[in-house]
């Protein structure tokens, strides 16, 4: 089994069309997935970084939405053309894609009561 140095996590979720919510299925997020696999195998970073469809990772409102790990840098409203740039940018050359990324502040699930990150 490899031990990958990234994953990318791509939200896949697909809701029903009337739901309120929405899903990044309905915004490409299975071609977006498709597409970081066809850079990242092209690079040849196969055995190093994998990409993985995600269920909803709770940025419905920002989806596309992509999380790589181990940096935990959110990206939103990602589409298929901008696959290519943050391979370049952020997996190959370890800059994220600022324009895409979802500031902490925007992200859901960050509780504003919660104690300082000790890591931070
Ligand atoms: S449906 Fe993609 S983040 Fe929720």
């Amino acid at each position: 089994m490899a031990r990958f140095q990234r994953h990318v996590f791509i939200c896949t979720n697909e809701r029903a069309p009337d739901d309120p919510k929405g899903c990044c299925k309905a915004k490409d997020g299975a071609a977006v997935a498709e597409e970081f696999k066809k850079q990242l195998y092209a690079r040849g970073l196969k055995r190093i970084v994998r990409p993985n469809k995600a269920g909803c990772l709770d940025q419905c409102a920002l989806g596309c939405a992509v999380v790589v790990y181990p940096e935990g840098v959110w990206y939103g409203r990602v589409a298929v053309a901008d696959v290519a740039e943050i391979v370049e940018s952020h997996i190959v050359n370890g800059k994220p894609v600022a324009r895409l990324v979802i500031p902490d502040e925007a992200l859901t699930g960050i509780d504003p009561n919660a104690p300082p990150d000790p890591f931070s």
